[in-house]
C-alpha cells in the first residue's frame, strides 16, 4: 500500500517509479479509502497494539493505493527497498527516508511474509483485477 501521507504528498508517481525500478511486477493495482471497518479488517493482527487506534484514523484519513507485487524473494526485497518501520531509522535512499515523516504516516506498507501478502492480496483483489 501506499499510505494516505505519500499519496497526499504527491508521492504516488516517485514511489511507484521505485518500486518499478527495483524490478517488482505490478500484478494488481487500485486507488481506494479504507474506513474504519476495512482498515480495522486489514490490521486486525494490531488490535491489542497501543498504536492500534491511531493507525486507523490515519489510515483511513485519506485514499490509498493498494497493489501486488510479484517478484523473487519479493517479501524480504521490498521490505529493503521501503527500510524500517521508522522512517528515522530507515537507510538513506529507501522509500521511507525519502517520502516517510514518522512510524504512522511511514509513506508504505508491505507485507511481511509470503503468507500474509496472500491474505493482503485476496483482502483488496478478486482473481479478476490480477494480470
Ligand atoms: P505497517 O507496515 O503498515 O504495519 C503496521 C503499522 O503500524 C506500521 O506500518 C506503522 O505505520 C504503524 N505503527 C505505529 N506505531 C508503531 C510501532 N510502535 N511499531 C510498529 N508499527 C507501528
Amino acid at each position: 500500500m501506499i499510505k494516505p501521507d505519500a499519496v497526499a504528498n504527491g508521492h504516488i508517481g516517485a514511489i511507484l517509479n521505485d518500486i518499478i525500478a527495483g524490478g517488482f511486477k505490478i500484478v494488481a493495482m487500485k486507488y481506494i479509502q479504507l474506513n474504519e471497518e476495512t482498515a480495522g479488517n486489514f490490521y486486525g493482527v494490531h488490535r491489542e497494539r497501543p498504536f492500534y487506534g491511531e493507525l486507523v484514523r490515519f489510515m483511513t484519513s485519506g485514499p490509498i493505493v493498494a497493489a501486488i507485487l510479484e517478484k523473487e524473494n519479493a517479501v524480504e526485497d521490498f521490505r529493503t527497498l521501503i527500510g524500517a518501520t521508522d522512517p528515522s531509522k530507515a537507510v538513506e535512499g529507501t522509500i521511507r527516508n525519502k517520502y516517510a515523516k514518522s512510524i504512522d504516516a511511514n509513506a508504505v506498507h508491505g507485507s511481511d511474509s509470503d503468507e500474509n501478502a496472500a491474505i493482503e492480496g485476496n483482502f483488496f483483489f478478486s482473481m479478476f483485477e490480477r494480470f
